[in-house]
């Protein structure tokens, strides 16, 4: 991690999102009091308020922003500064209308709401390193600016990839750099001999929507690809910038719970650290659930739906802690199709478990709730009439401010790569056989058994793990092969369903799945199943539902058989020394094949009860009571409904 954070490497502290902006100045000085008395160490302002800075072309207004900072740093709060590119203002819209993006339908999305950019669009990159740069000077130096968050959750509203416009025509030099010029290259990495796609330049190649039919996986791949390198630029144009004018500050970015149109690895090189938005009941209103486990989870969130994320941006730089959440739910959302108000205590529960899992600082969103616009619906920290609402009192109430910020320390990782969800997701083959399912399905196994986790990119560093797990790394190149023969040379290694299905360029491997590691897992694969809802099957003693595959051992053992079905006989698990293979979609399966294989590298396995969970940190260890009524701990301690305790060493 950066050197550059010396006001969060301690301990833990709290801020809000903050707008001045949206409230008439003689408030300004009591909410800055009013964050103080909360606790509150941060104020993040300014990430929507271009029309404010620069309200018409070339003409700053800088007064009110110079007073705003000085409120908040006259109270002592830490300023975290945002370039406000996430909202183009009106009169830049009207003059280049040809940065507007281009959504998979093919129409030109406006303003009026937010995002409404391509990150391609050579004449809005202009603009947002134009406004960068005028805020970075003015402020570069402030004393209570700290940080800086560039622009607000990349890719919201489905802005990430736009398809036409300026993204079309830089798509088509993407691609011919990529291909170093030769189409006949292009033609043979994507199959193009499939359907007549053969190309004869680069001009006749668009991106991949709205093509009768099904496009071209390995089109979309590379056009997923190209989208995810232009806010890889739009980012580092910014940061550059950033560090230019504002030296030994920190710059960060605040990404968006399980979002997958980027990759966020590519994107989070250039910062100091990632930062995520934690809107816990909004996931559940997303998530892949039953109407049934929706309504259990809906005030409360699931708790490994949230501690996913902690977990993944704790590892976006490979590191052991030092993530924020940047923006915490501390009250209803608006965005869900329903927005519950959250249980008694789940605003301090959700602040605990980010700890817990590694966070150095937790962000409330947004100190008080707004009375105009688009979040009128939304709750704040304070009620729109000003008094302290419900996550405010419980933020009041929450001793944890000055807590200890220690590693998370764990030998076991599981692989996440945002290509293979990618592949994944174009072609699920059963619907519900999705990345983020598959990869959750490993994970709440692992969480369900009380084991913490770090989870890496596959070519990060991966030494001095015990046990290394890939859910569901479809693609792999040579290069990735090396590096994960290498990392399990001294691991135990479980590769899931797909496991190197295809090449880098999205083919399949001449030789099937999975190519260039079938000396290391001792098998190859036979047959895939997608099943429809409510279609199963039986792996030794366990029902199979959604995916299955089995394989035919080379060297390896069968340590689990598909007992009917068309591939009865067949291995679904197959163990080749320290190298486990499983190609069936069964939690019970999964456990139990983990399980063995963590006893065997000396790794303790629990049976924690429905709902709870834990996460150590350091010499912490942190029991979560997700559930609204009270529940035994494997002690016979009984947890209060939506509670934590945490417990030094046990
Ligand atoms: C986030 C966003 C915030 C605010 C919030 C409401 O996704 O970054 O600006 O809109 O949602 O829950």
């Amino acid at each position: 991690m950066s050197s550059l954070i010396p006001d969060h490497r301690d301990h833990f502290q709290l801020g809000v999102c903050h707008y001045p902006e949206h409230w008439p100045r003689d408030r300004w000085e009591r909410y800055a009091e009013q964050m103080k008395r909360l606790g509150i160490a941060y104020a993040r302002i300014a990430e929507f308020a271009w029309s404010r800075m620069e309200p018409r072309p070339g003409e700053y207004d800088w007064g009110w922003l110079d007073e705003a900072v000085e409120v908040l740093h006259a109270a002592g709060l830490k300023v975290i500064l945002c370039t406000p590119t996430a909202t183009p203002p009106a009169w830049l819209v009207r003059a280049h209308p040809e940065m507007l993006p281009i959504d998979h339908e093919g129409r030109r999305r406006n303003h009026g709401g937010r995002k409404h950019y391509d990150h391609a669009s050579p004449v809005y990159r202009e603009h947002s390193r134009r406004i960068t740069e005028a805020l970075a000077r003015r402020y570069g130096a402030h004393p209570a600016v700290v940080g800086w968050q560039t622009d607000n959750e990349f890719g919201c509203a489905e802005t990430t990839r736009s398809w036409g416009g300026a993204s079309a025509v830089r798509f088509r030099s993407w691609l011919d750099a990529r291909y170093a010029g030769d189409i006949a290259a292009l033609n043979e990495a994507w199959g193009n001999v499939f359907w007549s796609q053969e190309y004869n330049d680069f001009g006749q190649i668009d991106p991949p929507n709205l093509v009768c039919e099904f496009p071209n996986p390995s089109h979309v791949l590379d056009f997923y690809r190209f989208a995810s390198d232009m806010v890889v630029e739009f980012q580092e144009e910014q940061v550059e910038i950033l560090r230019r004018f504002s030296p030994d500050r920190w710059v960060t970015h605040n990404y968006m719970r399980l979002f997958d149109e980027f990759d966020h690895y590519a994107t989070s090189t250039c910062l100091d650290f990632a930062t995520w938005d934690n809107y816990p009941t909004g996931g559940v209103e997303y998530a892949a659930f039953s109407p049934e486990e929706k309504t259990r989870w809906a005030r409360t969130g699931h708790p490994d739906l949230v501690s996913i994320n902690h977990d993944i941006y704790r590892g976006m730089k490979g590191e052991k802690r030092g993530a924020w959440v940047m923006e915490q739910q501390n009250g209803q959302i608006n965005w869900a199709p329903n927005n519950p108000l959250p249980a008694t205590g789940a605003v301090a529960l959700w602040t605990v478990q980010a700890w817990a899992h590694g966070c150095d600082v937790v962000s409330y969103f947004r100190d008080r709730a707004a009375t105009i616009a688009q979040e009128l619906m939304h709750s704040g920290l304070l009620r729109h009439d000003e008094t302290l609402d419900i996550g405010g009192q419980e933020v009041a109430g929450l001793e944890l401010s000055g807590r200890p910020c220690a590693d998370v320390q764990t030998p076991v990782v599981l692989l996440h790569d945002y290509e293979s969800l990618w592949v994944q997701n174009a072609q699920p083959h059963a619907q519900a056989a999705t990345y983020w399912e598959q990869l959750l399905l490993f994970y709440g196994v692992l969480r369900a058994m009380g084991v913490d986790v770090d989870i890496r990119h596959p070519e990060q560093d991966l030494s001095g793990y015990r046990v290394i797990i890939a859910p569901a790394i479809q693609l792999m190149s040579e290069r990735r092969a090396a590096a994960i023969r290498a990392a399990a040379t001294n691991a135990i290694f479980v590769a899931g369903p797909r496991f190197a299905y295809r090449t880098e360029t999205g083919r399949v491997h001449e030789d099937g799945q999975p190519g260039p590691l079938k000396d290391l897992l001792g098998c190859k694969l036979r047959n895939f199943d997608g099943m429809r809802p409510g279609l199963t099957v039986r792996a030794g003693t366990h029902e199979v539902g959604i995916w299955s595959e089995c394989y035919e051992p080379l060297g390896g053992e069968t340590l689990v058989r598909y007992e009917d079905g068309p591939m009865q006989g067949q291995a679904a698990v197959v163990r080749h020394r320290n190298a486990v293979t499983i190609g069936a979609w069964s939690a019970p399966l999964i456990r139990e094949v983990l399980a063995t294989l963590l006893t065997e590298a000396g790794i303790r396995v629990m049976d924690l009860p429905d709902g709870i969970r834990i996460a150590r940190r350091g010499e912490a260890v942190t029991w979560m009571n997700y559930n609204q009524h009270p529940a035994p701990l494997p002690d016979g301690t009984i947890m209060p409904p939506v509670s934590f305790e945490v417990r030094v060493g046990g």
